[in-house]
């Protein structure tokens, strides 16, 4: 069976955005794929984090993913810094990186902008991505579009290693997700519903009150038309409802056209907030069943306990090809 890996940075929000546009997506690919899903918490330390809310969103992203369908049976489930080869793994990627392909990096070049103290990690983020991906042989690494460059950083360090020291890793592909429905912003259907978003209004989180939701909907942006029809150029707003409705029923776009024919924006909302809310309390309710339980660590401990034995066996590798090795 191939294998597939995916990171997530428990930074921001989990959203409806997040679910619909990649979530659901892994939920059909663990049937196929020997999957490897874990929280990158040493990836957020690249920008400064307070302790204990990193703590706390560890256990929140992964008590969420499990609640939305990704199946523990079905996917090995860790935290990455429960697995501590991975940064000596890196350390040794790191010597097979160059500055320059570092520092072109467009994330990197963005985020040091940000801020003129930025950390030496913000450089080097891109190869403890390499090796999160690289010692475990996957195949595929789904990610969005903003970190295909960084997958393809992973690409050339493996196979410069590999040539230079002997076949030791396998060439990851990205896979893009482009199928998956980009869901927008509420407030401002020009851009996707991001979970790094200042105004929450548009903003709809996994971890929402219900009430709170149902408002965000009311009162998302739509034009100064009344007809509820799919025209994503024209009618940004209401085609992004109309796309959330579609990605969380078994209705068509037409057949959500139908049903609102001759209807009011009001009662096509009340819809998709009926909808949404009803979506997100069941997840919810199996996350509060979760978040606290032994489940939860026993998951997470047999997964460490996996992915450890895995990485162990490839920095030993590394160490023998490269002579670190008494
Ligand atoms: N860098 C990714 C992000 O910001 C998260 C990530 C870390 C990741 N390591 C990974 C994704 C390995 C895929 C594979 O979203």
């Amino acid at each position: 069976m191939k294998k597939i890996l995916t990171g997530l940075k428990p930074t921001g929000d989990l959203t409806l955005g997040n679910y619909i546009g990649a979530i659901k997506q892994m939920t059909k690919m663990q049937e196929e794929y020997e999957s490897y899903i874990f929280v990158a918490d040493l990836h957020a330390l690249t920008v400064p984090q307070d302790p204990k809310e990193l703590r706390r969103r560890i256990k929140n992203f992964i008590a969420m993913y499990i609640a939305c369908g990704i199946d523990p049976a079905k996917n090995v489930i860790y935290v990455q810094s429960d697995n501590e080869f991975i940064p000596a793994i890196s350390w040794i990627l790191e010597c097979s990186t160059y500055y320059g392909e570092a520092s072109r990096m467009i994330q990197f070049k963005e985020k040091s902008k940000e801020n003129a103290n930025f950390s030496v990690g913000l450089l080097t983020y891109p190869v403890l991505m390499a090796a999160d991906i690289l010692y475990v042989d996957t195949d595929y690494v789904p990610v969005g579009i903003d970190q295909k460059q960084h997958v393809e950083l992973a690409r050339d360090i493996a196979i410069r290693f590999n040539n230079k020291y002997g076949t030791t890793f396998k060439i990851p592909e990205p896979l893009i997700n482009a199928s998956g429905t980009k869901i927008k912003d509420l407030k401002d259907p020009s851009k996707k519903m991001s979970k790094s978003e200042e105004n929450p209004a548009g903003v709809i989180s996994l971890f929402d009150d219900v009430n709170a939701i149902r408002k965000k909907i009311m009162s998302a942006t739509t034009d100064s038309e009344m007809r509820i029809v799919f025209d994503e150029e024209n009618k940004p707003g209401i085609s992004n409802l109309i796309n959330i409705v579609v990605s969380l029923t078994d209705k068509s776009i037409k057949e959500v056209e139908e049903m609102f024919d001759g209807k009011n924006y009001g009662e096509f909302k009340k819809y998709v907030a009926d909808v949404v809310t009803e979506k997100i309390s069941n997840i919810q309710e199996k996350y509060n069943g979760l978040i606290n339980s032994k489940e939860l660590d026993d998951i997470l401990d047999a997964g460490a306990l996996k992915v450890r034995k895995i990485a162990e066996l490839k920095y030993k590798e590394m160490r023998e090809k490269v002579g670190v090795v008494r």
